[in-house]
């Protein structure tokens, strides 16, 4: 019996397009060589959509999405954009997705490949065998609370205001996935947040701590105050397992997680809902418009947020696995895109590491 499954593909702007590309490959590969039949919706999200329909997310777009076991994206912006209205800018169509499924865990694995250890800018004893998972609040907090604009006062001076807030459940439905997820790796947790000078903070880590001890208390947990989670990260990245931690810290300290592996060209995520719900699956790095269109970006990153969506949305944990141990290969291999080149290695473009992607596939 051949599987069906239905995606959603959002390519995005700048390198969005071409990694997907890659992935097209990949599904094309799993379509003539497993029993499995999947039907791709393709549309436009950020820019693309917005030169398209005029809103960087349209209503028949989210739609698609809605009706799909997953959305496979790539990246949303750049400079074409920089004076578009703020609601109407690419990335609002990225955050209108996230918020519209409600996608409030969004799972970035900081994974270091032996092959690439030398990419990171960390020495290789510091970075050694580093898997660390952050799960990231993705629709609450500063990103969505209200008020939030720009006034004007009337005597030359304006105010600027984003508000930063947060409610027990939100705390404790991403609490959940966090603690879940560290069940079945390390067995640890670190919260982090600004306890120390935000209420949204206290109440972060009091919730945090209720939940713990009402439900996970085989779990490690340990607080962590974010600016010193940032340090802690480049000082001993070894001690963490999960970190879960709200958006805007969340971004940051992903973005900070990341590099550690030594390219942001490598590291896929996904955005999860409430269990029945389709995912989201995306990049980490952004849409690099400067080397756009050259067959210079690495498309391994949209590769391996597909093959999360086979793990978490498709139930496909076998094809995860070999995309995942075909990149292995890969690396091994030496084939290099620009971005994690190093002595010895093979430069290849995008699509030639997706043909050896699928060659690794095929053995
Ligand atoms: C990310 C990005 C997004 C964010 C932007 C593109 C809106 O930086 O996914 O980390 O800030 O969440
Ligand atoms: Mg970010």
């Amino acid at each position: 019996m051949t599987k069906k499954y239905t995606l959603t593909i959002l390519p995005g702007d700048g390198i969005g397009p071409e990694a997907m590309a890659e992935v097209r490959k990949v599904i094309d590969w799993l379509k003539n060589n497993k029993a499995l039949s999947f039907t791709l919706h393709e549309d436009d999200i950020g820019g693309a959509a917005y030169d398209r329909y005029g809103v960087p997310l349209a209503d028949e777009t989210l739609e698609k999405c809605h009706a799909s076991d997953a959305v496979i994206m790539g990246s949303v912006g750049g400079p074409k954009w920089d004076n578009v209205d703020y609601d109407k800018r690419p990335e609002a169509g990225l955050l209108r997705l996230r918020k519209e499924m409600g996608l409030f865990a969004n799972l970035r694995p900081a994974l270091v490949f032996d092959a690439l250890i030398d990419a990171s800018t960390l020495k290789p004893e510091i970075v050694k065998g580093l898997d660390i998972l952050i799960v990231r609040e993705l629709t609450g907090g500063v990103y969505f609370g209200e008020p939030r604009g720009i006034e004007d006062l009337g005597n030359g001076q304006r105010r600027g205001i984003n508000t930063q807030v947060y409610e027990t459940y939100e705390i404790e439905r991403v609490g959940r996935v966090a603690f879940d997820l560290a069940r079945k790796r390390g067995n640890k947790v670190h919260s982090c947040e600004k306890a120390n000078v935000m209420e949204s903070g206290k109440l972060w880590r009091e919730d945090i701590t209720a939940l713990h001890q009402a439900e996970f208390n085989d779990v490690t947990l340990e607080h962590m105050y974010a600016d010193n989670c940032a340090m802690q990260l480049l000082r001993n990245p070894s001690q963490f397992d999960v970190i879960v931690t709200d958006n805007l810290f969340g971004d940051i300290l992903s973005d900070a997680a990341a590099m550690l592996t030594g390219s942001l060209g490598m590291l896929p995520s996904a955005s999860l809902g409430e269990a029945d719900k389709a995912g989201l699956y995306e990049p980490v790095h952004g849409s690099a418009p400067d080397i756009a269109g050259q067959g210079k970006a690495n498309p391994l990153a949209t590769i391996l947020s597909f093959a999360m969506a086979l793990r978490y949305s498709l139930d496909l944990s076998n094809e995860a696995d070999a995309i995942e141990s075909a990149v292995q290969d890969v690396l091994n291999n030496g084939q290099r895109t620009p971005d994690i080149m190093a002595d010895g290695c093979t430069e290849v473009s995008t699509a030639q590491m997706g043909d050896a992607l699928i060659k690794a596939l095929e053995q």
